[in-house]
């Protein structure tokens, strides 16, 4: 039986369906069991009780542990479980200091590392669906404001995030690993906003802001700590102009090419048209 904790993220929703769909027992784990769609022969459970008997291996969204594990790790040592896998972030590979986001999932990984249990953490850099908060001005005006136009990054599609989760709960080869996930190509946040209106047919551009201008509208999230508004500007005024790196574990890993932001935006356009 696999736990996974954030079911219904980015990320947990296709991996509770991947798991499913290739015969797996998997019990998913959300804060409103009633409301969360999920599918049909999952086992569905509340978060707050984290139900660990049977399970041999969970999957932590840092999401749902934000503010620390608790007893997770010593529950999951009593209850027989054998592995974790973390969704971590390209961030921790950083070896600056000052980048917070990178600092809050290093200090995860070292204390699911220094629990005993296996342990896989892919690290994913940013994800496609980032730009779903664009959704709103794409359809409305076809113009989204946002900071440092040619900012450059690898945006890679959940599934593929989800696909390498599934494989590390799965499969032994990916014990004590650290994949670094990306998508197959940079692209600047302008490419991204024009190919999102190619696969919608609408002529869609990006218009700069300020980072003041962008900071404030990012407080206006009530779930976008400062520390990490700040980490994010910082980490996009760095990526000017800079091809961001590629990397190839996707491919190695699954053994399939990573999904491009073209595919991304064609399998989400619903949400832009
Ligand atoms: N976005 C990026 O570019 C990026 C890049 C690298 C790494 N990451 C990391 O990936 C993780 C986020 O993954 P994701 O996008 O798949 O997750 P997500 O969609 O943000 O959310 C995961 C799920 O966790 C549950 N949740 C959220 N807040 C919670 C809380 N306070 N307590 C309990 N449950 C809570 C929610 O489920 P219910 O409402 O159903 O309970 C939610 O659906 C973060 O650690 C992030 O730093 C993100």
């Amino acid at each position: 039986m696999f736990l996974i904790t954030g079911a219904t993220g980015n990320v947990g929703r296709h991996l509770v369906a991947e798991l499913a769909t290739a015969g797996h027992k998997v019990r998913a784990l959300t804060r409103d069991p009633a409301s969360a769609r999920l599918p049909a022969g999952v086992e569905v459970a509340a978060t707050a009780d984290l139900p660990l008997d049977g399970v041999s291996a969970v999957f932590v969204n840092p999401a749902v542990f934000y503010t620390g594990f608790g007893d997770l790790l010593d529950r999951c040592r009593e209850h027989g479980v054998r592995r974790v896998v973390m969704l971590s972030s390209l961030a921790a590979a950083d070896p600056d200091e000052g980048n917070s986001i990178g600092r809050h999932h290093l200090v995860k990984e070292q204390e699911i590392e220094a629990s005993g249990l296996e342990w896989s953490f892919p690290r994913p850099g940013a994800f496609a669906t980032n730009v779903l908060s664009w959704a709103g001005q794409i359809r409305e005006t076809g113009v989204v404001r946002g900071p440092y136009a040619q900012a450059e990054m690898s945006p890679i599609h959940e599934r593929d995030i989800a696909a390498v989760c599934a494989l590390a709960l799965t499969r032994d080869d990916l014990v004590g690993e650290r994949p670094l996930l990306t998508g197959p190509e940079s692209l600047t946040f302008a490419d991204q906003a024009r190919i999102i209106g190619e696969a919608i047919g609408k002529d869609v551009r990006y218009e700069e802001q300020t980072p003041e201008e962008a900071r404030a509208d990012m407080l206006q999230n009530p779930h976008m700590p400062p520390a990490i508004a700040d980490t994010l500007l910082d980490l996009w005024a760095g990526a000017v102009g800079r091809t961001a790196p590629v990397f190839p574990d996707v491919e190695r890993i699954t053994g399939r090419p990573a999904r491009t932001f073209a595919e991304w935006a064609a399998d989400n356009a619903d949400l832009f048209a």
